[in-house]
């Protein structure tokens, strides 16, 4: 009987890919999948450390898995991700039953758990074995790692700096994803436009676009998340110039404060960041426009949160992902400041931000309602297709409609999160 593995992944996109690289390199190795933790011969726990409450998660399935190990001493279990750092004596002391911690995409340790076929995969699992696709969309990492150091986040000290995959490579895999049925991907990297600038001859996010968009059976082409200093009018013209790259913009601002701005180290100003989205609406005016907000980060008075949310009402975001600071051991923000803003602000700043969000991406849905949009369609719940417009907004289709084909939907109806329409023309039968 096969072996069979239980994977369990938090955290970002990042993440997820890794988790799919992990996954197909296993199967390649003859293992079956397990959604029964119980079942496993194998677990791997994917973590993410950006805040104590992605940690919590993973302790508590961890407290799952001790118990498990308890009764079934044969159990291989494995901690990757985020939460691995340089130094592991501490969780190795809290966790004796894990028997192997590796940092991100160090996937070679974990493989060496599968009995006697390590060496089937010749050395090689990074970069020739691709995830294997379960729908039409896919993420792609095309640069690891961080360099900005932003004085609240871990994720520099955990994933290393950053480093550009070759352009080749990139594109032999998404030519593979679209053999096996992907019509969009996702580019991934935590500032995605820093892409090139350390591969020879320099290529630009813009230039790996234009390569891709060459892809016959690729339909679309997405890209997460952006860094304001990194976003090039270069790029940003590619953006607005090839079809099949979406006007579909993650743009983290963390807060609308030039001193907390200044305080994180984010590297630009209120100023700065407002010219980027003019910039960008004026390229591409129907462009949708995520952002990121951290609350309650130490120093925050009322009068900066209040120029936060003064920036969310001017901007007008499509979908704004809220946070309350969490101080992270190893960070600047953790070693020089004090995390003085009380739990309750901080959570009353969190639901103004909510407020602010909820009301706001119902009015831009709703503005929606009557216009022709094209649609990939993503997959099927309960008995409905969904897919996202060009500028991501997510849509339920009233009517079949077949998965990975690319329709135009006129929009019949506005929900908060979300769209309802009919079908009224398949555009590509993909
Ligand atoms: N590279 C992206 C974000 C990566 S982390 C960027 O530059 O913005 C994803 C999000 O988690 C961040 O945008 C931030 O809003 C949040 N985050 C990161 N560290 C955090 C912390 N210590 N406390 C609370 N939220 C945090
Ligand atoms: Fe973290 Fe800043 Fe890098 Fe984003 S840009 S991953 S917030 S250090
Ligand atoms: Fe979490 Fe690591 Fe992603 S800390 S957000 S999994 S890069």
């Amino acid at each position: 009987m096969p072996q069979k593995y239980y994977l369990w992944t938090v955290g970002c996109q990042m993440n997820k890919a890794d988790s799919e690289k992990l996954a197909a390199g296993f199967e390649r190795l003859g293992l079956k999948s397990t959604e029964h933790i119980e079942r496993a011969d194998i677990v791997v726990i994917n973590t993410c450390s950006v805040r104590q409450r992605s940690e919590d998660r993973a302790y508590s399935k961890l407290g799952r898995v001790r118990e498990l190990k308890a009764e079934k001493p044969a159990l291989k279990v494995a901690v990757m991700g985020c939460m691995v750092g340089l130094k592991t004596g501490d969780l190795e002391k809290r966790f004796p039953q894990v028997d192997v911690f590796a940092r991100p995409q160090q996937f070679e340790p974990i493989m060496e758990l599968v009995e006697g076929k390590a060496e089937d995969l010749g050395g090689e699992f990074w970069p020739s074995t691709y995830a294997v696709p379960e729908g039409p969309t896919a993420y792609v990492p095309v640069v690891h790692g961080c360099n900005k150091f932003c004085t609240y986040c871990i994720v520099p000290y955990r994933r290393g700096r950053e480093k550009s995959r070759p352009m080749d490579e990139i594109v032999r895999e998404v030519a593979y994803l679209t053999a096996h049925g992907v019509r969009e991907v996702t580019l991934l990297g935590q500032t995605v436009e820093a892409y090139g600038h350390d591969l020879p001859g320099e290529p630009d996010l813009g230039d790996l676009m234009r390569e891709l968009s060459a892809l016959e059976r690729l339909h679309r082409i997405r890209f997460l998340t952006s860094y304001p200093r990194d976003m090039t009018r270069r790029i940003l013209e590619a953006v607005a110039a090839l079809p099949k790259v979406m006007e579909c913009f993650s743009l983290p601002v963390q807060a609308g404060s030039d001193a907390v701005l200044e305080s994180m180290r984010r590297g630009y100003t209120k100023a700065e960041y407002l010219g980027k989205i003019a910039e960008v609406r004026q390229l591409m005016p129907a462009a949708g426009i995520t952002t990121d907000i951290i609350v309650g980060y130490p120093g925050e008075t009322d009068a900066d949160f209040a120029e936060t949310a003064a920036l969310l009402e001017d901007l007008r975001f499509d979908k704004v992902h809220v946070a309350a600071y969490s101080p992270r051991p190893g960070t600047i923000a953790w070693r020089k400041m004090p995390d003085d803003v009380p739990a309750a602000v901080k959570a009353a700043r969190l639901h103004r931000v909510e407020e602010i969000e909820a009301r706001i991406s119902h009015e831009l849905n709703e503005a929606l309602v009557g216009t022709t949009q094209e649609i990939l369609v993503e997959g099927i719940k309960n008995g409905q297709p969904f897919g996202r417009t060009r500028a991501g907004h997510l849509v339920h289709l009233d009517a079949t409609a077949r998965v990975g084909a690319l329709v135009d939907v006129r929009i019949a109806h506005a929900g908060a999160f979300s769209l309802r329409g009919d079908p009224i023309d398949a555009l590509t039968l993909a």
